[in-house]
């Protein structure tokens, strides 16, 4: 099972070594007083086998920008009752469920009532552009994925982190059939499984990932919705170990029928048929492609405050 995350186990240390890198920044007394409130909430989704509140890894992350921006509301997502059930979900939850579990939490949240930015980190990327998508209150204003997967995963090279046994029983219960109800519903990594070998499969069967991408059908919410979005930030990591393609960071993915070569998202049919907006939007400037180096989420603050911050305020 997945360990207690809050415990700073040394997955984190794997996820975000640039916390160690950087030197801390003393808090300013004027942060609990929150004069300046013309600050943006923001909602923060954590990865597979991370917590909301690991302070090695997400829990330094909201501190960060609670520094930086003084009096904002970051809402660091917990799945389930406590970091444990938290951890364990980002495994094995219908990504579905979570997703509506979310969408009901900042609909109950007051702070949240005009309109928040979100940033999703790895898988929490996708999940939360299905918040934007099926969810349009409270607003979402700028989504901001970091080493997101939004055409999905075709290889799990690497876990992030310790979880390495877990990736083990993962990989096993893919290669036994990825798209079986069984493990649909069970595995969330199966859930955005994109096999280009067996495409026909991939759309008929993929409960979360086909059903955002409209590989099914062209569900006009969801389309309409989307381009809500004052701003879609998609941040791809040059040196990414983790996620196979890489492409998938910015919404490229390998050509259907094969697995070596790679496609743009420019050069999908998603965008050419303009099933999701996305073509739209990138027209109207609102897709905003970054690249960094380093290897899965690794970035320095200096890249942060200079690259993301601005998404935020
Ligand atoms: C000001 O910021 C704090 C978070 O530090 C938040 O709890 C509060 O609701 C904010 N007030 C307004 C009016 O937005
Ligand atoms: C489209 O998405 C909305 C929002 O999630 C949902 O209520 C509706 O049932 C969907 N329609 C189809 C045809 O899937």
């Amino acid at each position: 099972m997945p360990e207690d995350c809050k415990n700073g186990s040394s997955m984190a240390a794997v996820v975000l070594p640039w916390f160690f890198l950087v030197s801390p920044v003393v808090l300013a007394a004027s942060m609990t007083v929150n004069e300046a409130n013309g600050t943006v909430p923001l909602v923060l989704w954590h990865g597979m086998g991370d917590c909301c509140c690991n302070p090695l890894s997400l829990g330094a992350i909201k501190k960060m920008i609670e520094q930086e921006i003084p009096g904002i509301y970051v809402l660091s997502l917990m799945i389930g009752k406590n970091v444990v059930e938290d951890t364990e979900n980002s495994f094995f939850m219908d990504v579905n469920q979570q997703v509506s579990m979310v969408c009901s939490q900042l609909a109950q949240d007051p702070k949240l009532k005009g309109g928040y930015n979100a940033m999703g980190f790895s898988q929490g990327a996708q999940f939360l552009r299905a918040v934007a998508q099926r969810c349009p209150s409270p607003p979402m204003k700028n989504l901001i994925s970091v080493g997101g997967q939004h055409q999905g995963v075709y290889g799990l090279p690497r876990c992030p982190g310790e979880s390495s046994h877990v990736c083990d029983m993962i990989r096993k219960a893919l290669n036994s059939g990825a798209y079986s109800d069984l493990i649909q519903k069970h595995l969330v990594q199966a859930q955005y499984w994109h096999d280009p070998l067996n495409d026909d499969l991939y759309k008929q069967r993929s409960l979360f990932l086909a059903d955002i991408n409209q590989e099914r059908v062209v569900n006009e919410t969801y389309k309409k919705n989307l381009q809500m979005l004052n701003k879609f930030v998609m941040v791809k990591f040059l040196q990414d170990s983790v996620v196979d393609p890489v492409d998938s960071e910015w919404f490229g993915f390998l050509k259907t029928g094969q697995a070596k070569e790679t496609e743009t998202l420019q050069e999908s049919v998603l965008y050419k048929e303009d099933r999701l907006g996305l073509a739209a939007m990138d027209k109207a400037g609102k897709l905003v492609f970054l690249a960094t180096d380093g290897d899965h989420l690794q970035f320095t603050r200096e890249w942060f405050n200079t690259n993301l911050l601005p998404y935020l305020r």
